[in-house]
């Protein structure tokens, strides 16, 4: 995938394939709205998504998969002005992507009307790898999530339920796999059994992030209300820093100076 940003201080794709080559963990966070995401941006977060799990933080539904385009263009919209420096990536949400075509379209929308500079879909069936194989054909850099996809289970009470260690290797590995060989821009894997996240990170060029997951990445993503201790189910994996920090973008901060010295989780 071509980078084209001339900003020395934006993080492109070609910085966090960098970050990953001299091992420099990369620090990303969620945010929804255009305060948060400047508080985000300046606590010195890489990547910054606005996640479909505003279904749940923003919206108070129990799954993410009421969330639409327009929501999700929306949140973008708000997001974008307030990054200077972060990686903005978008989810694509549920259905926006049952088809190929669909899933172009809906990619080109969030990326032309919305600001971002990726977008991120669930491996939910065979179709999606063909989705991230056009993705990257038409040039839109795509991130692939793997492991633990809640638009898959829309009534699963809560991730943290989710270690099956066995099948969950075998089904981890080969979604990598299938990503990789897509040519997929980065890897969010979500509660994998911890040392699938070494094998994942080793086999791929590409940028390995992961949640819930163990610590075995090139970088760690987190709901932003997580790390504010403020949502309503926060799962096990979960670390509060604003309990011992003063302040939000203090807390922000905290989380990403833990990342970055690899003492979270
Ligand atoms: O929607 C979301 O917030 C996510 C998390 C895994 C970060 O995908």
């Amino acid at each position: 995938m071509q980078d084209n940003s001339n900003d020395d201080n934006k993080v492109t794709l070609s910085t966090l394939r960098q970050m990953k080559a001299t091992q420099q963990p990369i620090a990303a966070l969620t945010a929804y709205d255009a305060c948060f995401a400047r508080i985000i941006d300046q606590a010195g977060a890489d990547l910054v998504l606005v996640g479909d799990s505003l279904g749940m933080v923003i919206q108070a539904h129990s799954t993410t998969a009421k969330v639409t385009m327009d929501d999700m263009i929306y949140h973008c919209r708000c997001v974008s002005p307030s990054l200077s420096r972060a990686y903005f990536v978008a989810d694509m949400p549920f259905a926006s992507y049952s088809s190929v075509a669909a899933g172009v379209d809906n990619a080109k929308l969030l990326i032309a009307e919305g600001g971002a500079q990726m977008v991120k879909l669930e491996i939910i069936s065979p179709t999606t790898i063909n989705v991230i194989r056009a993705l990257t054909e038409h040039a839109i850099p795509v991130c692939a999530h793997i492991g633990f996809c809640p638009q898959t289970i829309p009534d699963l009470p809560s991730p943290d339920t989710f270690h099956r260690p066995k099948v969950v290797d075998e089904v981890v590995l080969q979604q990598a796999n299938d990503c990789i060989d897509a040519n997929v821009d980065l890897l969010l894997v979500e509660c994998a059994a911890e040392h699938v996240g070494e094998q994942i990170k080793t086999m791929s060029q590409t940028p390995v992030i992961g949640i819930g997951s163990g610590s075995d990445y090139d970088g760690q993503i987190m709901v932003m209300h997580d790390v504010l201790g403020i949502s309503d189910h926060s799962p096990k994996f979960a670390v509060n820093f604003l309990a011992t920090e003063n302040s939000i973008s203090a807390a922000f901060s905290a989380y990403v100076k833990a990342v970055k010295s690899r003492t979270f989780p």
